[in-house]
């Protein structure tokens, strides 16, 4: 039997304030496939997250989020499936907050708050903070932390409750070029583990496309410009006519 997608957007419309912000989107996550969003600032890329990971609800169409329908399946129990990182969720959590307690607080989609930790899940966190190779950070507060140690508390965090899709909104914006290496490999070696989620990142730079990418989507001003698989997407052709720069700007490493 085949798996059911992870995610699938069927016809997605959806307004925010005045303006139509997505229109008519169809998109279909399938398990091992990994995707990267591209497309202009304002286009709609995080609201089409926000949807994906069940937060916004669409004015217009269907969503069905690993297997089940959106409004008809129980939100909590989905959302622990979906690992999420932006750069608005590193501004959330307090700085006093114990790193152990920031990756606990992934398993109930809570944002730094957690009651307490059993030792069952003192040796997942570890175990979690082992695979990013950082295992220093424990007993550090989360506000004292560079911010690429901080990426790795928050991408711990997001795996701990071992996600099937795990989304990843701009996550590089202010990390250097040694910590983006070090992020690219240990989303490669994810990517390679048997149980590992499917990866969707959302980023401006085409270094950020590690080969392990299998798909592209391209929106631009609320539609999907282009989507298929990375080396057809991923083209100067596609992306100058997405971005508006010439072809020669765009030099793919594919
Ligand atoms: N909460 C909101 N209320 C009204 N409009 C919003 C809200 N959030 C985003 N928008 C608008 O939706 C559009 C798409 O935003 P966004 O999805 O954040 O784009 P992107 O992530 O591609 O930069 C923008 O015009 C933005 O101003
Ligand atoms: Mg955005």
């Amino acid at each position: 039997m085949t798996q059911p997608s992870f995610l699938e957007l069927k016809n997605v419309f959806i307004v925010r304030g005045s303006k139509q912000v997505l229109s008519g989107i169809n998109w279909c996550i399938n398990p091992g496939e990994h995707w990267v969003l591209m497309g202009p600032n304002g286009c709609g890329k995080t609201t089409m997250l926000e949807i994906a990971s069940g937060y916004l609800w669409p004015t217009d169409g269907e969503v069905y989020l690993l297997g089940g329908k959106l409004g008809e399946v129980y939100l909590p129990d989905l959302r622990r499936e979906i690992g999420f990182v932006a750069p608005w969720v590193l501004g959330r959590i307090q700085e006093n907050v114990p790193v152990e307690d920031v990756i606990a607080s992934g398993l109930d989609a809570s944002i730094g708050y957690v009651s307490s930790i059993s030792s069952h899940f003192k040796s997942q966190i570890r175990h979690q903070l082992e695979f990013f190779e950082a295992l220093e950070l424990q007993g550090r507060h989360f506000g004292e932390l560079s911010s690429g140690e901080k990426l790795k508390v928050v991408l711990s965090r997001s795996l701990i409750s071992k996600p099937r899709l795990l989304i990843l909104d701009e996550p590089f914006a202010h990390l250097d070029l040694t910590s983006r290496y070090h992020c690219y490999d240990f989303l490669g070696k994810l990517s390679r583990e048997p149980k590992g989620p499917s990866i969707v990142l959302v980023t401006h730079y085409l270094e950020d496309i590690c080969p392990f990418f299998t798909h592209a989507l391209l929106l631009k001003e609320g539609h999907v410009q282009a989507q298929g698989s990375k080396k057809e997407v991923i083209s100067s052709d596609l992306l100058s006519q997405t971005f508006h720069i010439p072809k020669k700007s765009f030099i793919c490493r594919n």
